[in-house]
């Protein structure tokens, strides 16, 4: 099964609205998008309409870094997906690291959120990874699993056929430790694994597994040899118009 690959930039929480825009104008004559991939980006809430405007038709789709499960309320400082589609995005960040660190999301919730995300048509890129602590101590694959059951346990095979997955080492997060391409690649046969013992092996072989942690330019081709990466999603060198396209531009 040929999978698109997909390549993320996810700007947290940088660029205000004139950097942002800078940054669309230097993406959309540095990078063509073709069929061969798909390139999207994840700027903060606050400059999403205009990054979507400023893409015009570059075909670098716009996504958010993160939703509110329920689709509108009285929930002040929240977004939910339908606001995300109304303002031009297309996919969203469900479960990044920061989000379960710094904001003590848990899986239950996530869950919740990556049913809005499929609720109002948006894709859903799933984060899991362990921690540093988590590796030496050689749970990794039970972590990647109760993250997985966790989040996707309340979901059918189809929503399941509609979701990417990244893996990102939180240890190899903004470090400039990235995994090397067979450490990556054990990771994303366990998840393909799993999801063809959940789902069989149509949707398991159909699923985008996403790596992400410190990709870079000079480790994206190798990254991308490895079979069962379909990707990356890629944070602080996604800021620099040159390395995204570098990325984008991976040769395998
Ligand atoms: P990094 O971030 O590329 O800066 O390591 C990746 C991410 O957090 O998605």
């Amino acid at each position: 099964m040929d999978r698109i690959p997909f390549i993320i930039g996810n700007w947290k929480m940088y660029k205000d609205a004139s950097a942002a825009v800078e940054l669309c104008d230097q993406l959309r004559t540095t990078i063509r998008v073709v069929g061969d991939r798909e390139v999207g980006v994840a700027p903060s809430f606050a400059v999403i309409s205009l990054v979507h405007q400023h893409l015009g038709r570059s075909r670098i789709r716009v996504g958010a870094q993160n939703l509110h499960p329920e689709p509108e309320g009285a929930f002040t400082g929240e977004v939910s997906a339908e606001i995300l589609v109304s303002v031009g995005c297309t996919f969203v960040i469900i479960g990044h690291s920061e989000r379960r660190q710094y904001f003590h999301e848990s899986d239950q919730f996530l869950g919740s959120k990556l049913r809005a995300a499929l609720r109002a048509n948006l894709d859903p890129v799933f984060c899991v990874g362990e921690t540093l602590q988590e590796r030496e101590s050689g749970s990794t694959e039970a972590v990647i699993r109760q993250q997985l059951d966790g989040a996707l346990g309340s979901l059918t095979p189809s929503q399941l056929s509609r979701i990417v997955v990244a893996y990102e080492p939180v240890w190899a997060i903004g470090t400039g430790k990235t995994a090397t391409p067979e450490t990556a690649q054990q990771v994303h046969r366990f998840i393909r694994e799993y999801i063809c013992e959940r789902c069989g092996m149509q949707s398991a072989d159909r699923l985008r597994i996403l790596y992400g942690g410190s990709v870079k330019p000079d480790n994206v081709d190798a990254l991308m040899t490895q079979p069962d990466i379909d990707g990356a999603l890629v944070g602080g060198a996604s800021l620099k118009a040159q390395d995204f396209a570098r990325i984008v531009n991976y040769q395998v």
